[in-house]
């Protein structure tokens, strides 16, 4: 926003940044907001109760340089380190895939299918934690294992559980099941990759920014959710159930491979555009 000559107000610099955002973003609004209380280290509210105050030179500057970061298209969880998921504030950076909303049904199905008692839960592919950390978090009495192939990505996994007090999860690295061994779970919940290769979306809202490992699997997008469907039996105890989130187009592909691999009461949950966004199935 170089058309200041002199530090404007809050709510004058809002107002410029919101213009100059807004071509670039659904939310111009919400970003600038979230981006200014994110570089005065203030909630959001602080800027409507002092809107006629100035930042000073430093953080005047930082803010233009972040409201440039996300006309170019970064993500905002990725320029403030921070994205807010099932009412936890999780840390997130480059290794680690921002948390979508769509994910909080998985969590949402994985705690109804819970019986009450101490189960064991398993999240293939934490990433920042946030299925782990979610189900770990209502259910303190359960034992959770999360496993990654990406070390960095557990690290902040790691660190989410730390910062939140969560302790009763386990976390381990490595592909798929391979660090659980032979253990079985009552319950397996994942949220793996399954954007095909060179889909055009892979170019679109922020995407680019992302962890390929995190986003990319196989030419129909399904490579991962097949190794999944036909690893899990061995890994989960009779009556047990897997939860799968997928894209938006996949839910009946994804029920016919779970069926294949002997799921049964299959059903599909929807998020709140009432996409059919997660798959579940019950070990017989
Ligand atoms: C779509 S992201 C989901 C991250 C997190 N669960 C969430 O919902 O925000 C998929 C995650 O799977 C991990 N991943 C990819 N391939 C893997 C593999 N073979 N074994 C274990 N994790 C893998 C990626 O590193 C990434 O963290």
């Amino acid at each position: 926003m170089p058309t200041f000559s002199i530090i404007p107000t809050i709510s004058d610099l809002l107002a410029e940044a919101t213009a100059k955002l807004a071509p670039h973003s659904d939310s111009a609004r919400l970003d600038t907001e979230l981006l200014l209380a994110f570089v005065l280290d203030k909630p959001r509210s602080y800027l409507y109760a002092h809107a006629d105050e100035k930042p000073d030179a430093e953080r005047f500057d930082i803010f233009v340089g972040l409201v440039q970061r996300r006309c170019q298209g970064e993500p905002l969880a990725y320029i403030t380190g921070r994205r807010e998921f099932w009412s936890m504030e999780l840390v997130v950076n480059r290794h680690t895939l921002i948390p979508r909303p769509e994910t909080e049904v998985l969590v949402q199905q994985s705690l109804a299918c819970l019986d009450p008692g101490p189960r064991s839960v398993l999240d293939l592919g934490t990433g920042s934690g946030a299925i782990a950390l979610a189900l770990a978090g209502e259910r303190p009495e359960d034992r959770v294992v999360a496993t990654d192939i990406s070390a960095e990505a557990l690290a902040v996994a790691r660190f989410n559980a730390s910062r939140l007090g969560i302790s009763n999860i386990e976390f381990l690295a490595g592909s798929w099941f391979e660090p659980v061994a032979a253990r079985r779970f009552d319950l397996i919940a994942s949220n793996p990759p399954y954007v095909a290769d060179g889909d055009p979306h892979l170019e679109l809202n922020g995407l680019p920014y992302e962890p390929v490992t995190a986003l990319v699997a196989g030419e129909d997008g399904l490579d991962c959710i097949r190794d999944l469907a036909r690893l899990a039996p061995a890994h989960l105890n009779q009556g047990g159930y897997l939860l799968l989130e997928h894209g938006y187009d996949q839910a009946e592909r994804v029920a016919s491979i779970l069926a294949e691999q002997g799921f049964t009461d299959i059903q599909h949950h929807s998020d709140l555009a009432g996409i059919p966004r997660v798959s579940s199935g019950k070990l017989a």
